[in-house]
């Protein structure tokens, strides 16, 4: 087996190009769910919210290798702020309440490059 390499060696020859990350954007929602009344993402629906966004991001021909992929994630320990998704490589934390606002994201953040600024989770809230 052969390794592969992360970085292209320094030397004399040209610049070392950033690795091409295989989706340009990724998007992980907290899909978690918990016994015994504790709070979590599943109470709120993040199983709908992730299969509609699933279904926008491929209906909006944004789905697959070199654009979008959409996937489910266990608990990310920010559920104070549930329900959650993030969206890599910005590292950017959304907060959801019903399909518009999924939409929003969608329309300006996965295709646009911008940022739901009113949907954000505060940057310290935690679980
Ligand atoms: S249950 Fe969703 S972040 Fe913890």
């Amino acid at each position: 087996m052969t390794e592969t390499k992360l970085t292209q060696e320094a030397g004399n020859g040209p610049a070392p190009q950033p690795l091409k990350s295989y989706y340009e954007r990724h998007v992980f929602f907290c899909l978690n769910e918990r016994k015994e009344g504790e709070a979590c993402c599943a109470r709120y629906q993040a199983q709908q919210a992730f299969d509609y966004c699933k279904t926008q991001v491929k209906a909006a021909g944004l789905a697959g290798p070199g654009q979008v992929r959409v996937n489910k994630a266990g608990c990310m320990d920010r559920c104070a702020a549930g329900p959650v998704l993030v969206v890599y490589p910005e590292a950017v934390w959304y907060t959801y309440l019903d399909t518009a606002d999924i939409d929003e994201i969608v329309d300006s953040h996965l295709k646009k490059g911008q940022v739901v600024e009113r949907l954000l989770v505060p940057p310290t809230l935690g679980r």
